[in-house]
Formats: structure tokens, C-alpha cells, sequence
């Protein structure tokens, strides 16, 4: 298959990339290739691709809220670039999602089909680009997913290790709920998605959900660093430019009518430390 992976260069971009590295693939991502040029769209087409994956994204939570209008270039209008180049060449397109687009005020997990409400400007932006894909083609999967970590990647894992050493002992909030997922496991789900060709929207996380507060424990416990103390706070005590979502936990139930599931977040973690030899 000809397959366009956008964001290639990133966690799930890497993960992807190596697991359908026997095909022929087309990797867009800065600086070579911006989805936010309109010229993006004949570049995508240009190749002839089966398939268009589509990860690219402005991810940095804050970054967004400190520039909503960079959330939306590259979010809304570079979806919208992508999925034009998806549609000229007659392919259908893949695109990832998030967590955020939810208010997160739901004590159950979210089911694919619930109501979304996103609060800070990277969940707005994201979910407008739900409805960028859902506007141009039919041929489309959405695929939620959360708090993503990866060998090599900037995330919730180096930065709780990294803020550890730097500081000896961590203050971290005990509100916020997600779903801690691996790319690699993350992929492979969306690589057995694409088989099925049933197009629709769908949760793919590890299984299983956590504090922030419980996962930076997991964290620390599984890298060697049980004697740094690790205090509980409120979110309200951690002060920072965007207001995450306080209880976004996906449920997978689409893709568990398919077969397709993902082991607990715990055991995902301890696949991520055996790799990384941490
Ligand atoms: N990370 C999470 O916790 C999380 C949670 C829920 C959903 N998601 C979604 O999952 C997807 C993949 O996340 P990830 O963690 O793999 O993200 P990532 O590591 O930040 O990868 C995104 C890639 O896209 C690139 N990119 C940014 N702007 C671009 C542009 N204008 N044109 C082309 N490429 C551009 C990034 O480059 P730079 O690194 O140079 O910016 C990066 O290589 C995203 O759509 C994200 O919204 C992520």
C-alpha cells in the first residue's frame, strides 16, 4: 500500500512509521513539509497514497493556549490541507484525536458517541478538526487517544523523571484522571483499525485510568526512584496557561466490538522501561 504518515517524526508518528515500514510510505512533517501550507494538499495527492494517517499536530497543551491562533493554523487549517490531499486522491484518511475534546465533569468513562465540550483552545482546536474530517470525506476514521508516552518522546514520563532528579521530590495533582497510552501499543491498534475498514469514530488507550498523581508514583516506582516523595496536591495548586479536562477518561467500546484492545496502562509502562533500559 501507498501510505502519507503525517507528523512522522513523533511519537506516534515513529511508532507508525516502523510498523508499516514495508510498505511505501510518504512522511510529512516540519520543516520539510508544514500541513499548515496549502500546498500540502497536492503534495498528499501527488503521491497517490491508499491510505493518509494522520497524527501531525501542535500538541504542546499550553504552547496552545498561549497561541491559540498557531493551535488553529496547524489543527484546523492543516487538517483541512491534509484531508483535501486525502480526498483528491481518493484515500481515506486517518485522524488523531483527543481526550480534550470532552469537558471531563462525567464520573464514567466517555463512549465514542458522547457529547463533546471541550475547555482550553488545544481541545477546541482539536475537535474542530474532528468536524474539518467529518466535513470533507465519509471515508474517515477519528481515533481519540490520551496522555501519550514513547521512548524518545517529550512527555509526562521524561518530564516526572527529569523534574525528580533535578528537585529530589515532586509535588504532583491528584485530581486529573486519564489514560496513560503507549504509542507503539497505540499503533498497533490503529494498524489493525485500518484492516477492518470500518470507518467511525474510536477511543484507543491503554487500558485501565489514573490520577496524575498515581501514574508519576507508577513512574517513579518502576525507574528506580521509590525514596523520592511524591505529595498529592489539587490541580488548583498547580498553576499553568491551559485548564486541562479534570476527569476525560476514554472508554474503548468501539473497537472492543471489533477485537480491538490494548493491555493495562501499567503493563504498557513497564513495556516503555524494559525498552528505554531506564
Ligand atoms: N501526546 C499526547 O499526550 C496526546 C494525547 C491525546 C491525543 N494526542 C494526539 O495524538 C497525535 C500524536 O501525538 P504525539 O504525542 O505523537 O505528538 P508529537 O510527538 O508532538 O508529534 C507530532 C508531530 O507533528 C509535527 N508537527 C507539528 N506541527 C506541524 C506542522 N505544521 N506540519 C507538519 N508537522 C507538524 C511535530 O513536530 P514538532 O515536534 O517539531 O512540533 C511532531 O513531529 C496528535 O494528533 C495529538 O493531538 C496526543
Amino acid at each position: 500500500m501507498r501510505i502519507v504518515i503525517t507528523g512522522h517524526k513523533g511519537q506516534l508518528g515513529r511508532s507508525l512509521w516502523a510498523l508499516l515500514a514495508d510498505h511505501d510510505l510518504l512522511g510529512i512533517d516540519i520543516p520539510e513539509h508544514d500541513i499548515s501550507r496549502p500546498e500540502i494538499t497536492d503534495v498528499i495527492a501527488d503521491f497517490r497514497p491508499d491510505l493518509v494517517l494522520h497524527p501531525a499536530a501542535y500538541t504542546d497543551v499550553d504552547g496552545c493556549a498561549r497561541n491559540p491562533d498557531l493551535a488553529y493554523k496547524v489543527n484546523v487549517l492543516g487538517t483541512q490541507f491534509v484531508a483535501l490531499g486525502a480526498r483528491k486522491a481518493g484515500a481515506p484518511i486517518l485522524y488523531v484525536s483527543t481526550n480534550e475534546v470532552f469537558r471531563g465533569d462525567q464520573e464514567e468513562p466517555y463512549r465514542e458517541w458522547d457529547e463533546t465540550g471541550p475547555v482550553n483552545p488545544y481541545g477546541r482546536s482539536k475537535l474542530a478538526g474532528e468536524r474539518v474530517i467529518r466535513a470533507l470525506t465519509s471515508q474517515f476514521y477519528i481515533v481519540r487517544t490520551a496522555w501519550v508516552f514513547a521512548p524518545g518522546g517529550n512527555n509526562f514520563v521524561t518530564k516526572i523523571i527529569a523534574a525528580a532528579d533535578r528537585h529530589g521530590s515532586l509535588r504532583v495533582v491528584d485530581d486529573e484522571f486519564g489514560n496513560p497510552t503507549y504509542a507503539p501499543d497505540l499503533a498497533e491498534a490503529i494498524v489493525n483499525l485500518i484492516q477492518t475498514e470500518r470507518f467511525g469514530i474510536y477511543h484507543f488507550t491503554n487500558e485501565g485510568a489514573c490520577s496524575r498523581y498515581e501514574y508519576a508514583s507508577e513512574i517513579l516506582r518502576l525507574a528506580g526512584r521509590e525514596n523520592v516523595s511524591v505529595v498529592p496536591i489539587p490541580g488548583s495548586e498547580w498553576k499553568r496557561l491551559s485548564t486541562p479536562p479534570k476527569h476525560a477518561i476514554l472508554g474503548n467500546y468501539a473497537g472492543t466490538a471489533l477485537g480491538i484492545t490494548l493491555r493495562p496502562w501499567r503493563d504498557a509502562l513497564r513495556a516503555y522501561f524494559v525498552v528505554t533500559g531506564a
